[in-house]
C-alpha cells in the first residue's frame, strides 16, 4: 500500500514576543505542505486559533486526495471519474479500506464475507420498534450502529486486527439493511431482510421496496445507485470523518467511532444538506418556481437562508462528483422515462447563481449535495432517507480512514486547547 512518509523540508521559523522558534516543515506526495507545530505551547506558551479548522492538518493520509482549486478528487490515486465508469461499490469499498484494488480471488473473498454478514440479529432488530413512526432515519442508524457493538460486544478491541475485520463486515454487510429497516419502520411496514444471490445495491433495493419475492430492481437503478455509493465513499477530513477519527483516537470501538460520524453528517450544512436541496427546490416550486428570488435571498446578509447544496470549504472549483451526478441526473431520468420539474428548476438555479457576482466572487459552486437529490427521487427514495444514503455510501471511507489511524498507531486522543474568555478567579460569598 502507498503510504509514503512525507518529505521533510526547511524548517518555519515562529517569532514570538521576540522569542524564536523553529517548527519542522514537511510535504506530502501532492505537495501540500505543513509546519509542525507540536512543540509550540511548550516552547512559547501559545497556542494556534483556527475556527473551523480551516488552516489545521491533524494528520497525514494516504486514502484519498482533493485539490479543491482544481477539482480533483482521488481514492488511492485514482480519479474519481474513472472510479465512477469502471468500478463498482464493493471494489472501491475495498480499494479504500486496503490501498489497492481487490484481485478476483479477493473481491470473492470479501463479497461473500459481506453476505455472511448481511443479517441483523432478528431480536436487536426491534430497535427500530422503539422509535415514533415519525423519527428521523438517522437517530434510528446512529443508535442501530452504536447498538451493534452491544451484539458483538466480545469482539470489539480496536486493538484486535480480527474483531476489527469482523467489525468492518458486519458494518458493510448490515447497514443496508438498517438503513432499509428504518425507511420501513416510518412506513409501518414489516422488515424484509437480505435476499440470497442479489449483488449489494439490488439486495439494498430489495429490502427497502420488495413486497414479496417477485420484487426485481431495474439495471439502470442498480447502475444509479452504484455510481452514487462510490461518488459517496470518502472524502477525506470532512466533518463526519474528522469525528470518527477523534471519537476513535480515544481507543472507542468501531461500531461507536461510525455512530459519531453519522451524527455529523446528520447536519444540514454537511451530509443533511441533501435533504435540505431538496425541501428548498420544493419551495422554489411552491413559490412559483422564481429562481432568481431564491438566489437574492441567498446574497441577503438580513436572511439566513443559504443556497442548499452550493459552497464547499475546500473545492473552490467545481465538486467533481456534481458534475457527474448532473450527468447522471439527464442519463437516469431519461432512461426511466421520468420528467422531474425540480431537475429544471435545480438547472436554472445553478445557471443563475454561477452569473451572479457574489457567488462568483466567494468561488461558491454546486457541491454533491445539489444535485444527488433528483436521482434519489428518480429511485423512489423520499427526502429524509438522503442523508441515510450519503451514510451508506460513506461507510467505507469512514472504515479505512478510523483503520489507517488505528493500524498507523502513532496517533494520540485529540484533545485541543482553547482560549479562555470567561470570568477571572472569583469567590464564592454566599
Ligand atoms: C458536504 O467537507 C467535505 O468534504 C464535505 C462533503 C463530503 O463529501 O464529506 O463534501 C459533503 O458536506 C458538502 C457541503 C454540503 N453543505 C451545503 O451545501 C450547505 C450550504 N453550504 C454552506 O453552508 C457552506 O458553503 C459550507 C458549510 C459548505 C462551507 O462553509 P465554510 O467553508 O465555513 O464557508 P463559509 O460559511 O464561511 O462561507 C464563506 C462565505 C460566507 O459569506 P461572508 O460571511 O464571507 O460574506 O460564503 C457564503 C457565506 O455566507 N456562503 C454562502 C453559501 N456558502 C457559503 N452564501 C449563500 N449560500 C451558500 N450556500
Amino acid at each position: 500500500m502507498n503510504n509514503t512518509k512525507p518529505t521533510p523540508g526547511n524548517p518555519a521559523q515562529i517569532i514570538l514576543d521576540g522569542k524564536t522558534i523553529e517548527c519542522p516543515t514537511f510535504v506530502g506526495t501532492e505537495n501540500e505542505k505543513a509546519f509542525d507545530i507540536s512543540k509550540l505551547r511548550d516552547s512559547t506558551g501559545y497556542v494556534t486559533f483556527d475556527n473551523g479548522y480551516a488552516n489545521s492538518s491533524p494528520t497525514t493520509s494516504s486514502v484519498t486526495f482533493l485539490d479543491g482549486d482544481k477539482g480533483i478528487l482521488q481514492y488511492r490515486g485514482y480519479p474519481i471519474e474513472q472510479l465512477a465508469e469502471q468500478a463498482t461499490f464493493l471494489e472501491t469499498a475495498w480499494l479504500l479500506i486496503n490501498g489497492e484494488f481487490p484481485t478476483k480471488a479477493e473481491l470473492d473473498t470479501f463479497n461473500s464475507e459481506i453476505v455472511a454478514n448481511q443479517n441483523v440479529d432478528a431480536n436487536f432488530a426491534k430497535i427500530f420498534d422503539a422509535f415514533p413512526r415519525n423519527a428521523h432515519p438517522m437517530a434510528m442508524l446512529t443508535a442501530a450502529t452504536v447498538g451493534l457493538s452491544t451484539v458483538y460486544s466480545s469482539e470489539t478491541d480496536p486493538a484486535n486486527k480480527d474483531h476489527t475485520k469482523k467489525s468492518l463486515l458486519r458494518l458493510l454487510g448490515q447497514f443496508p439493511a438498517l438503513t432499509a429497516y428504518a425507511y420501513r419502520h416510518g412506513k409501518g411496514e414489516a422488515r424484509v431482510g437480505p435476499k440470497a444471490g442479489l449483488d449489494y445495491c439490488s439486495n439494498f433495493m430489495h429490502m427497502m421496496y420488495a413486497k414479496d419475492d417477485s420484487y426485481s430492481v431495474p439495471k439502470e437503478i442498480v447502475s444509479a445507485l452504484n455510481l452514487l455509493l462510490i461518488l459517496h465513499a470518502d472524502h477525506e477530513q470532512n466533518c463526519s470523518t474528522s469525528t470518527v477519527r477523534l471519537v476513535g483516537s480515544s481507543a472507542a470501538n468501531l461500531y461507536a467511532s461510525i455512530a459519531a460520524g453519522i451524527t455529523a453528517l446528520w447536519g444540514p450544512l454537511h451530509g443533511g444538506a441533501n435533504q435540505a436541496v431538496m425541501e428548498m427546490l420544493q419551495a422554489i416550486q411552491k413559490d412559483g418556481g422564481d429562481v432568481n428570488k431564491a438566489v437574492a435571498s441567498a446574497k441577503d446578509k438580513n436572511s439566513s437562508f443559504k443556497l442548499m447544496g452550493f459552497g464547499h470549504r475546500v473545492y473552490k472549483n467545481f465538486d467533481p462528483r456534481a458534475k457527474i451526478i448532473k450527468k447522471a441526473c439527464d442519463q437516469v431520468l431519461a432512461k426511466m422515462g421520468i420528467n422531474n420539474p425540480l431537475l429544471d428548476i435545480a438547472k436554472r438555479l445553478e445557471e443563475a447563481a454561477l452569473k451572479d457576482s457574489y457567488f462568483v466572487e466567494k468561488k461558491l459552486y454546486p457541491n454533491v449535495d445539489f444535485y444527488s437529490g433528483i436521482i434519489y427521487s428518480a429511485l423512489n427514495i423520499p427526502t429524509e432517507m438522503f442523508t441515510p444514503m450519503f451514510a451508506l455510501g460513506r461507510m467505507p471511507g469512514w472504515i479505512a480512514q478510523w483503520k489507517e489511524m488505528v493500524d498507523g498507531g502513532t496517533t494520540k486522543i485529540g484533545r485541543p486547547r482553547q482560549i479562555y474568555t470567561g470570568y477571572t478567579k472569583r469567590d464564592l460569598k454566599r
